[in-house]
């Protein structure tokens, strides 16, 4: 057998589930005890899994909806973006999960009231009724009309927590990208699940997000903490990042040299979505049925280059040169996170003139503040790619100053 391009089994793209889902054991096996907790009417923590870009987040979140379905669980999936309307998008969202819950035809009484429930939330959040939802059902007046997106958010919910209670089944919403809620509406969805856990429904929600998640539910509900784990995914160990790359290619008669395969782990330092793009190049490039370290080795460059066009590049498309230059300066002082006052002192200005510059850069989503007065990059290895790509532009000292 060859290394043919048609047989690659990596999946460098996002969202795709990859050959071996390694080193997630831990996060899957929660996810089936917060199910199973629920569905006999015990309480348990739900999840918001957090990690950089490229880590796995989306994949483990599809991961989570095929064990849920493989229980009977009603999925309910959503990619959170800015600018979208939350209270009409929840609206939709809640009334396709009442629709698998059970068809109309099947409704008792919970799942009727549950869509008078909804139609009433839908007139509320969305009064000139942009939405026909084909629920030919009268709204319920007095419930989820009060305005208050906290409150009707929780009517809606625990009504569904009901419908599905009675059907005997449940209903797992699974958020991505989650830091992208306003503060407002992250604080309606936590308080409503707070209310449906206290009602022992079976209704969950599991989420996925950048680091910052668990600072921006904490800030919009102090009981957040309470609601969900936080469980960080990021790098695979050295083995669990063997065992991603090997698996795929044992299982089609390929072989790596063992030197091969730490080359490829170290480069990547473990990261998913690298370690994915690696295997798919060099697999293309082996002209036989062993990948050895010279294969690896030629490959680099092209890797490089790859990563550099669909990973990091795009992220600095939407920023001004001076944001540019900001992250420039944080790549200069190395991959940890950095003080906001050192990156100003490398740059020859003030925290307090770079502080707008800063706050765009983390509203973006390309750093994050994992401590007070602290900045990392949300993209794993971008400070190595920064200093690769960009020049360093230092003002001389004393000089006049520039233009932004
Ligand atoms: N456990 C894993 N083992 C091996 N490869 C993985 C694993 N999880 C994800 N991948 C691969 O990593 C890449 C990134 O996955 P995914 O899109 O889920 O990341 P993400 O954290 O959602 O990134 P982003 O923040 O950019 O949305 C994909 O190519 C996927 O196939
Ligand atoms: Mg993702």
């Amino acid at each position: 057998m060859t290394t043919r391009p048609h047989d690659n089994p990596y999946t460098p793209n996002a969202g795709a589930r990859p050959p071996a889902l390694v080193g997630r054991e831990s996060q899957l096996t929660s996810f089936e005890v917060l199910l199973d907790r629920l569905r006999n009417g015990h309480t348990e923590q739900s999840m918001m899994v957090t990690g950089l870009r490229g880590v796995g987040k989306t994949v483990l979140l599809g991961a989570f909806e095929e064990r849920a379905r493989g229980r009977d669980w009603t999925t309910v999936e959503a990619e959170i973006t800015k600018n979208v309307d939350f209270g009409p998008r929840m609206a939709q969202l809640v009334r396709r999960g009442l629709l698998q819950v059970a068809p109309k035809a099947r409704w008792k009484e919970r799942a009727a009231r549950a869509a008078a429930v909804l139609k009433s939330f839908q007139v509320t959040v969305s009064p000139q009724g942009e939405f026909t939802f084909g629920l030919d059902i009268e709204a319920l007046e007095g419930i989820a009309d009060s305005g208050s997106l906290g409150e009707d958010l929780t009517d809606v919910l625990v009504a569904l927590g009901e419908a599905a209670q009675e059907q005997a089944s449940g209903v797992v919403f699974l958020f991505d990208e989650v830091q992208f809620l306003k503060t407002p509406e992250l604080e309606a969805l936590i308080a409503a699940l707070h209310k449906t856990v206290q009602r022992q429904l079976p209704l969950t929600l599991v989420g996925a997000g950048l680091p910052q998640l668990p600072r921006l539910a904490g800030e919009a509900k102090s009981y957040a903490e309470r609601l969900f784990q936080f469980p960080t995914i990021g790098q695979l160990s050295g083995e669990q990042a063997a065992d991603a790359l090997t698996t795929p290619a044992e299982s089609l008669g390929i072989m790596y040299a063992p030197d091969a395969v730490d080359a490829i782990v170290e480069y990547t330092q473990g990261y998913p979505y690298f370690l994915q793009e690696y295997g798919k190049i060099v697999w293309d490039y082996a002209p036989d049925t062993r990948i050895t370290l010279e294969h690896v080795r030629e490959c680099q460059d092209a890797v490089e280059a790859k990563l550099d066009a669909s990973f990091f590049r795009v992220r600095t498309d939407r920023v001004t040169e001076l944001e540019l230059q900001y992250m420039r300066a944080m790549a200069e002082l190395g991959s940890e996170p950095q003080f906001a006052k050192d990156v100003a002192g490398l740059m020859r200005r003030t925290s307090e003139q770079l502080g707008p510059t800063r706050s765009r850069l983390i509203e973006k989503g390309l750093l994050y503040t994992p401590a007070h007065g602290l900045a990392a990059f949300t993209v794993p290895q971008f400070d190595r790619y920064m200093r690769r790509a960009h020049r360093l532009d230092v003002p001389p000292p004393r000089g006049k100053s520039r233009r932004n």
